[in-house]
């Protein structure tokens, strides 16, 4: 009989903590319904004291989703703790997750304080907590970092003030996959009273070892693990779900098993990417593009005599639809929905399905084939239907020796603006045409452009980051003309720019 592994998702608190991939509250219950769709046992819905957009989207994911744990982040502060409740106040099933920095590093330049009092804060945070939930989890930051001698003692204390889940992050990635495997068995094998409570790994991956990790805490003794959707998360990252389900499927001799409905891996996977502007790269392992594709010859000649020979994991293990419908300018809109469906995209609303149906058929008539990325970015596509201010025409002239002109033409509220300049190329001579009708002091800092995956007829994607006062702002923007792409992702910037004249 297997043991059963708790997934813990912090997609939406971890992974929303890096920059540029911010949602806002619809689209963070459109994940987490995926999340619950996926199967996983707790969500961690956001940290409610850093802003009111986070206190705000714990209660709506909390009101939204059913059988999910909801977890909301806390310090050991009062007063983080008190907002934590009152932001799960809707959840069926509610988590503080509060605690401290325990490593040496820690006590002495965060908290300028000393061991027996850093225990006796965690202990009076998890007891302050436990008057409003039942289920608290306590994290000891830096744990990867703590001596264990020190840790166990740290967790004997939670536990015994009523923690029932102990996490033991590796917040810096700094851990050895074997040093972090003794140091949960120490904690099973040290700590009294530690079989009241759930020992939980969290992982990240500066050194690239951020799921060795995990798979060696849960092989050491933890029973629930934290990740996120394609591994986002501070810095590397942190573990990925995929990678842990999937390494769990494949080797049932490990003994345990875990809630995840490995067939809504790949669309979750697409949706966090698409809502969060954040590639998935080619060869990332379970959900990258290349995870299933064989291209050398010796590997193409074998898979096609048998499978087994090169491939470990069945693609549709994964909701990978191999036999996908090729969707061109032929295609209906039967087909589109089809797809949209199999990448996760709410399909009920029928009306929202004919306007995607519409932009698809003018992307079609651009490109050969429509990929999913394609899809996804169309289905994405009405999120700046909000936006104030929208391109409204955009023309270029550039080339070979001569300096680039740009006219455009913007929408602000319903009135009509229109500007022309000259720059070094067509994107800087487009965003100074809109720099003299958008009168800010913005500067550019970051500016990257991604074809999605080949052809010359390509989408291109573009992130920006653009400066004003004093605040740095993320964009986004998709097009099979880069300009265009690069001026919507510059304007989606201006769009964000709340509350600020
Ligand atoms: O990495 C970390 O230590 C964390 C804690 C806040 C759980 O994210
Ligand atoms: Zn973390």
């Amino acid at each position: 009989m297997s043991d059963r592994l708790f997934i813990f998702d912090t997609t939406l608190r971890d992974g929303e903590q890096v920059p540029g991939c911010q949602l806002n509250t619809v689209e963070k219950i459109q994940v987490a319904k995926q999340l619950e769709a996926l199967g996983v046992d707790i969500i961690e819905a956001g940290f409610p004291i850093s802003s009111p957009g986070d206190f705000n989207s714990v209660i709506e994911i909390s009101k939204a989703v059913t059988w999910p744990t909801i977890c909301a982040l806390t310090r050991a502060v009062e007063k983080d703790i008190d907002v934590a409740a009152e932001s799960l106040k809707y959840a069926k099933h509610k988590r503080i997750h509060t605690g401290i920095g325990t490593s040496d590093a820690h006590i002495k330049y965060k908290f300028n304080s000393n061991r027996e009092e850093i225990i006796e804060r965690a202990v009076a945070a998890v007891k302050y907590a436990k008057r409003y939930v039942e289920d608290v989890e306590f994290y000891a930051e830096d744990a990867g970092r703590t001596d264990n001698e020190y840790l166990a003692r740290v967790v004997e204390a939670v536990v015994k003030a009523g923690a029932t889940v102990v996490n033991i992050p590796d917040t810096t990635g700094y851990c050895l996959p074997t040093v972090y495997y003794e140091k949960i068995k120490y904690l099973k094998e040290h700590v009294d009273g530690i079989d009241k409570a759930i020992i939980s790994t969290h992982c990240h991956n500066d050194l690239g070892m951020a799921t060795a990790n995990t798979l060696h805490g849960v092989l050491g003794g933890a029973r629930q693990v934290e990740v996120t959707i394609n591994g986002i998360g501070e810095r590397a990252g942190n573990t990925s779900l995929e990678e842990i389900a999937m390494i769990l499927k494949c080797h049932k001799g490990i003994g345990v098993d875990t809630n995840i409905n490995t067939t809504k891996i790949y669309p979750t996977s697409r949706m966090v990417s698409s809502l969060m502007n954040m590639p998935v790269q080619p060869n990332k392992a379970v959900v990258g593009r290349n995870a299933f594709a064989h291209s050398s010859g010796i590997h193409q000649d074998g898979v096609l005599k048998n499978v087994n020979t090169y491939e470990i994991m069945n693609p549709k293990d994964v909701g990978l639809d191999e036999n996908s419908i090729v969707l061109t300018a032929r295609s209906g809109r039967a087909a589109l929905k089809y797809r949209m469906s199999v990448l996760g995209v709410d399909v009920s609303d029928e009306q929202k399905v004919d306007q995607i149906y519409e932009a698809f058929l003018r992307l079609a008539d651009k490109k050969k084939e429509i990929t999913d990325d394609d899809v996804m970015m169309l289905a994405g596509a009405d999120r700046t239907a909000s936006h104030s201010i929208k391109l409204d025409f955009l023309q270029v002239t550039t080339g070979l020796g001569v300096r680039s002109v740009a006219s455009i033409g913007l929408d602000i509220s319903g009135q009509k603006f229109e500007a022309a300049a000259t720059g070094n190329g067509p994107v800087d001579a487009a965003i100074k045409a809109l720099k003299k009708i958008i009168l800010k002091q913005m500067t550019l800092k970051e500016f990257t452009i991604q074809a999605i995956s080949k052809g010359s007829d390509d989408v291109g994607k573009v992130h920006m980051q653009v400066e004003y006062d004093g605040s740095l702002y993320y964009g986004f923007g998709a097009n099979t003309d880069i300009v265009t792409a690069s001026v919507e992702a510059y304007i989606d910037c201006i769009n964000k720019f709340k509350n600020k004249s």
